[in-house]
């Protein structure tokens, strides 16, 4: 459910038309609904109503401040992977005791800052990330809570590459090597063990993998209560799915949550969930200009002002984002096969081939629908181009909560050599 829909013949987000947006903002721009942001949080929150749950939005979907106050507001916390995302996190008034730290590859400065902030629970991912945290949190006379990522070693996820649970995945500790790497960290001053954790996969369309790793967790919980260790969280990770396309069908919260109560039901635990894509992925779309459109002996090229660089998606994992014009089309409007590209000078910078879309004028508004996760976070000023704007709508009201660099600022970052000037 988002709030993106025509209404008198205009595509709005809320009460707001996206062409207003685009005229003052300009092209390409990333808007992103509130209610529908709002809404997200409500129904998970609401889905596991009663149990014991951190909901700890995953930042590195969408970690526009913006967004993240809104969020922060529906009383979420947040799963961050760096210092930058604590720190942004932080800006935006959610509290430590609801960051947890999950990535595998944490600095020493990273821990530090995040032992200072006193966040709730780092999740590692190595024997190695243990013993330096351990002396990090001791050189502070602190103990850090932690929660060893475990693989279970089950293949999930909308694409290979995003799947992070099987055994030859970079993530999380090996599962046979999970218990002993328990008994070191109650050997260890510093570090705590706390929970356990596991994340297998983003974009999952179906409830049965997410079920087979929760219940492997579960045992693996009950194993190290056996053996000593107070466990008493475990986080399962983010990974639900959205619908990209009209006739996807990802398992809804309630039967997410409904499948979570059942696997833990009993164990005493306090369920930490890492939700990113549930929550922003349909709460965002980027508004793009058609600028021409090419006839070629094998397809049309329809070139629009958004590339690559402002929604990588499609060219990392071919993923589908559907195109809405933002004047509305009657359905018997006569429709062409596009191939919808950018500017940039890659064969990747696709947005879609063969696409049938009502026909496009060079001057047309056009809607890369879901765009809300893994969009504006993933951009990047390649081929010189200033990062997209990016705008918050709230019923009738909207605000640019990050706007386009000047060219200036873009190269404010550089120097020049003494020897070149
Ligand atoms: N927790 C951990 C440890 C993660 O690695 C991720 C995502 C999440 C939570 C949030 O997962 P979600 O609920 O959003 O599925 N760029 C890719 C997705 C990469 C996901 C990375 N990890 C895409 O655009 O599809």
């Amino acid at each position: 459910m988002h709030h993106f829909h025509y209404k008198d013949g205009r595509l709005h987000c809320e009460d707001v038309s996206l062409d207003a947006i685009a005229d003052e903002v300009g092209t390409p721009v990333y808007v992103y609904s509130s209610a529908t942001l709002r809404r997200h949080a409500r129904v998970i929150a609401t889905a596991f109503e009663g149990m014991d749950c951190l909901i700890a939005y995953s930042v590195k979907a969408n970690g526009n401040l913006g967004v993240l106050k809104t969020l922060a507001a529906e009383g979420c916390g947040a799963d961050v992977v760096s210092g930058g995302e604590l720190l942004r996190a932080r800006k935006a008034g959610i509290p430590a005791s609801k960051i947890v730290f999950s990535g595998v590859g944490k600095t020493r400065a990273e821990m530090r800052l995040a032992l200072e902030e006193g966040i709730h629970q780092f999740n590692v991912e190595s024997a190695a990330e243990v013993e330096v945290l351990s002396e990090v949190a001791s050189a502070l006379g602190q103990t850090a809570e932690v929660a060893v990522r475990v693989n279970p070693d089950v293949a999930a996820g909308g694409h290979p590459n995003i799947s992070t649970g099987k055994a030859g995945d970079k993530f999380g500790v090996p599962w046979d090597d999970a218990e002993t790497l328990y008994a070191r960290i109650a050997r260890l001053e510093g570090v705590e063990a706390v929970g356990v954790d596991v994340h297998i996969g983003s974009q999952i369309d179906v409830i049965a993998p997410m079920r087979a790793a929760f219940e492997r967790v579960v045992s693996l919980v009950k194993r190290l209560r056996e053996q000593g260790n107070d466990i008493r969280r475990i986080d399962l990770g983010g990974g639900l799915g959205i619908p990209y396309r009209t006739w996807d069908n990802p398992p809804p919260p309630d039967e997410y949550a409904a499948m979570i109560r059942e696997v833990t039901e009993g164990l005493g635990v306090q369920v930490i969930l890492e939700p990113g894509r549930v929550i922003a992925g349909n709460a965002g779309v980027l508004v793009t200009e058609a600028l021409f459109t090419k006839p070629s002996p094998k397809r049309t090229f329809l070139i629009v002002d958004a590339g690559m660089n402002d929604l990588m998606r499609p060219a990392l994992y071919q993923a589908h984002h559907d195109i809405l014009p933002l004047r509305e089309r009657p359905d018997s409007a006569d429709q062409i096969s596009y191939d919808v590209v950018g500017p940039i000078c890659e064969s990747t910078d696709k947005f879609a081939a063969e696409r049938n879309l009502p026909v496009i004028q060079s001057g047309d508004r056009l809607a890369f629908m879901s765009a809300g996760a893994y969009g504006a976070v993933l951009s990047s000023q390649y081929n010189a181009r200033p990062l997209a704007a990016e705008v918050l709508v709230d019923g009738d009201r909207y605000a640019i909560v990050r706007r386009r660099p000047t060219f200036d600022e873009m190269v404010a970052l550089e120097a020049t050599p003494d020897w070149l000037t």
